[in-house]
């Protein structure tokens, strides 16, 4: 049989045959069936893009019925459990684990570039004390750009792979930036010792110490929820570095557009929204109301849910397993005994149940930035700095395929056909 659809249009009774590729059909094929010579064609409408693939790509694959995710072929379980965050971001970027040569050489282009030119220090002190981090990460990325104006050479690949370096070292010094900024703390250089999570931890924590040394505990627990976040195929903020990307500025303003798609509370904020959600319920007593309230939809049970999983997700897993090891170090959390309540309640309950609601990677990862000491506002900034890579890699993707152009959608117009302006006083 072939690979093809037929399409009949009823309005004029012709047929169509329209090739299947991949199990995709081209949503372009649909342009040759008109009504009549003035017709533009026919359109496929698809807010929020619930049926419509917007690239090729072979760095991540999910499937959301079995809750699989894997990093080009690699399944996160393994990842988290094996590998490191930077080996991870060389993975997504190059497409295959590194020998020891490419990792040792990866590593060190990383860590040369950590450090931040010292008039980003004068704009982040230009933020009110109580600015969101998130707000100052994603205008210091921005303002990146004005640094690098050779980072425009999108087609240069030296200046493509310079650009990389850059970005995903520099933004845990970014984020560290804006925490001690928010606590009116002197800002800590990076220690290109320390690896990436644990110079992290020692921009955000170090005070008068001479050298600062990371909890392995902790370090570890950050490094494998850095790897955890690192991608996620094609989600509202890669949709924006891609599309933001395809009218061809330099990296750092896409990645800037990309982590402001992140900040909304339906995307990365919403790790920040549940424990802000678990201290408002405050107790296991009060967990039947508040189900009854998401019930009556008068909200949502955030971190919970998915466009795509509909089963556990494979992240949520691996950090709910990790929170009882991280807590065991840095001493339990009473807030983490009402999330695990209300994840047993709400898996039990038809309302979630039939809708196919799982925990998603926010619901658990609150818990355990809180107890390495983080504050809420910090939450999405975390989600941040490991998903540069996982864009980047979907940027550069982007940029290097040939079917790629300008992201332009069309619409469907319902608005008023053409009239004339009626002057002020002939209007109702
Ligand atoms: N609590 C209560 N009801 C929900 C929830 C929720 N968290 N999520 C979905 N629903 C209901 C929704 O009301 C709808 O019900 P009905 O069919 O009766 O109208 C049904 O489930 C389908 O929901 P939807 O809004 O059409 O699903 P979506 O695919 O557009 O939304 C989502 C996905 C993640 C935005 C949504 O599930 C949500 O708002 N979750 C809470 C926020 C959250 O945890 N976001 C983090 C996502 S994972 C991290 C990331 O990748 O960014």
């Amino acid at each position: 049989m072939s690979e093809s659809l037929i399409v009949t249009d009823n309005r004029t009774g012709r047929s169509y045959e329209i090739p299947i590729e991949n199990g995709s059909i081209r949503a372009t094929a649909f342009e040759q069936i008109r009504a009549n010579d003035s017709d533009q064609g026919l359109l496929l409408y698809d807010p929020a893009f619930m049926n419509t693939a917007s690239c090729t790509s072979r760095i991540t694959y999910i499937d959301g019925e079995k809750g699989v995710l894997l990093y080009r072929g690699y399944p996160i379980e393994q990842l988290a459990e094996r590998s490191t965050f930077l080996e991870t971001a060389y993975l997504l970027v190059h497409g295959d684990l590194p020998d020891a040569n490419q990792a040792a050489e990866w590593e060190h282009d990383i860590t040369i570039h950590t450090l931040v030119h010292e008039n980003v220090k004068k704009f982040i002190d230009g933020f009110h004390h109580d600015a969101h981090p998130m707000g100052i990460l994603l205008s210091t990325v921005g303002a990146l750009s004005t640094f690098y104006p050779t980072a425009t050479q999108i087609y240069d690949e030296e200046q493509r792979r310079i650009s990389i370096y850059r970005l995903i070292a520099k933004m845990p010094t970014l984020a560290a930036l804006a925490y001690r900024h928010s606590l009116g703390l002197p800002y800590n250089y990076p220690d290109n010792d320390l690896s990436y999570a644990g110079n992290f931890l020692n921009m955000l924590f170090k005070m008068v110490e001479l050298k600062y040394e990371p909890v392995p505990e902790v370090e570890h627990a950050l490094d494998v929820l850095f790897i955890l976040h690192a991608d996620h195929e094609q989600n509202c903020s890669t949709n924006a570095m891609r599309s933001v990307g395809s009218s061809h500025p330099d990296p750092y303003s896409a990645t800037a557009a990309a982590i402001a798609a992140l900040y909304g509370p339906l995307h990365g904020g919403a790790n920040e929204a549940v424990v802000r959600m678990i201290e408002r319920i405050g107790s296991v007593d009060r967990i039947p109301e508040f189900i009854a309230g998401v019930k009556a939809g008068k909200e949502r049970l955030m971190g919970f849910g998915h466009r795509i999983y509909k089963n556990y997700d494979p992240r949520a897993k691996v950090i709910k397993k990790m929170a009882d090891q991280v807590l065991s170090v840095t001493g339990t959390s009473p807030l983490l005994n009402v999330a695990r309540e209300l994840e047993k309640i709400a898996l039990e309950d038809e309302y979630f149940v039939s809708r196919r609601l799982y925990p998603n990677v926010d619901f658990y990862s609150g818990f355990i930035y809180r107890a390495l000491g983080i504050p809420v506002e910090m939450f999405s900034v975390l989600f941040a700095i490991p998903r540069t890579a996982g864009w980047l890699s979907q940027w550069e993707e982007s940029l290097l395929d040939k079917e790629q152009k300008i992201t332009r959608p069309r619409q469907l117009y319902l608005g008023s056909q053409s009239r004339d302006y009626t002057p002020m006083e002939h209007r109702a």
